[in-house]
């Protein structure tokens, strides 16, 4: 049985659920003849509390001490600025990497585009999490000419309007979310649309073009933050719901990205799909109308994915490839959402 050295970057929410998730899939590597075993794990604070299951020997800020003799490196950190570089260096030296991190993929695409295309980065857990929608809009979904596509990708949000719909107050419901660890370092990231606008981007460029712009997304970006629960109860009392929704769309000037909160019917696909979780609404001109929906957030939901890749990896399949060219925006009227 050979030792497959995997580099860990981040014990955090995800970090520990991967380590977890990946000793009670042990099996699954020793079928592939492999033997999974950590080099290292780096964190900022060796000495901060963490579940039981992580180990404490490993943990360290020693990034040299991770990265000896590394296989594949698990990038659960976070962030544009330091776990960029790491993975630029790990990509550089020709190392795969594991990782969720739709801020980097979307904003760093011009350094890790190169390495997306030779196959060497996997990263199913960044959109909608152990939800899979990397690998369908990289694969099956190719068969077809995109129309649009609409998503509720931002599981902290979905969480605290469905919260407030109960009756609690916005920072009330987002405490509750943050207690689970479903929101980002900076909560801003998630209330006010970026991360929901880092996801649609990196879906964009498997489905639409692969370099769509990132500023273009940001700059048609706009959260939550505001929201009031008078606002949640009079959209039902039309018998809407308000969610903040991702959409790419084709427009007169070819393929519009945008991220709002919007009005939809209960009744709506995406709200039914989605209730406090994830969904995406893909419609293609073959395959007609998809609807995937499932777990955006949390520790083992990302973890899952995230060993997913590694496995698949083992397997010998390449990581997710973005689209080779742009495709021209359809002539399509796409749905109308009513935005508030
Ligand atoms: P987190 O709980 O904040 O964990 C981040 C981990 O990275 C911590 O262990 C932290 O060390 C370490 N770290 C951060 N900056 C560092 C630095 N400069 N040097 C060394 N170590 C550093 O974050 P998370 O929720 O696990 O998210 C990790 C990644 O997964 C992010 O890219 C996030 O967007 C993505 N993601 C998260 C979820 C989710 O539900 N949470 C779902 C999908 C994708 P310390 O522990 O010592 O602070
Ligand atoms: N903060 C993110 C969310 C984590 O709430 O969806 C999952 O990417």
């Amino acid at each position: 049985m050979e030792t497959l050295r995997i580099a860990l970057l981040g014990a955090g929410t995800v970090g520990s659920g991967f380590v977890k998730l990946l000793d009670e899939q042990r099996d699954r590597f020793r079928k592939l003849g492999l033997e999974p075993a950590l080099t290292g794990i780096l964190v900022r604070d060796p000495r901060k509390a963490r579940p039981a299951w992580v180990p404490e020997g490993l943990l360290t800020t020693d990034i040299n001490r991770v990265f000896e003799e590394a296989d594949v490196v698990v990038e659960l950190m976070g962030g544009t600025g330091k776990a960029g570089k790491l993975v630029l260096d790990a990509l550089g030296e020709g190392l795969p990497v594991v990782t969720a991190n739709k801020a980097l993929l979307a904003e760093r695409w011009d350094l890790l585009k190169a390495h997306a295309m030779e196959g060497l980065l996997y990263y199913e857990a960044s959109v909608m999490a152990g939800t899979p929608v990397i690998e369908p809009l990289s694969g099956a979904l190719r068969g077809n000419r995109t129309l649009e596509l609409h998503g509720i990708l931002n599981g902290s949000t979905s969480y605290v309007i469905s919260r407030m719909e109960d009756g609690l107050g916005f920072s009330e419901a987002l405490e509750e979310a943050q207690s689970k660890g479903f929101v980002e370092e900076d909560p801003f990231l998630d209330i006010g649309g970026i991360d929901a606008a880092h996801k649609l981007t990196v879906l964009a460029r498997l489905a639409v073009d692969p370099d769509y712009d990132w500023e273009n997304v940001r700059d048609n970006t706009r959260g939550i933050q505001g929201l009031n629960r008078e606002q949640v109860f009079a959209a039902e009392a039309r018998g809407m719901r308000i969610r903040l929704v991702a959409s790419l769309t084709p427009g007169d000037d070819g393929w519009r990205a945008q991220v709002r909160p919007v009005m939809l019917p209960a009744t709506h696909p995406l709200v039914l799909a989605a209730q406090t979780r994830n969904a995406l609404l893909y419609r293609g001109d073959a395959v007609g109308e998809v609807l995937i929906s499932g777990g955006g957030a949390g520790s083992a939901v990302t973890a899952s994915a995230v060993v997913g890749d590694l496995l698949r990896m083992l397997e010998g399949y390449p990581g997710h490839p973005p689209l080779p060219a742009a495709v021209p925006a359809p002539e399509y009227k796409p749905e109308h959402m009513e935005e508030i």
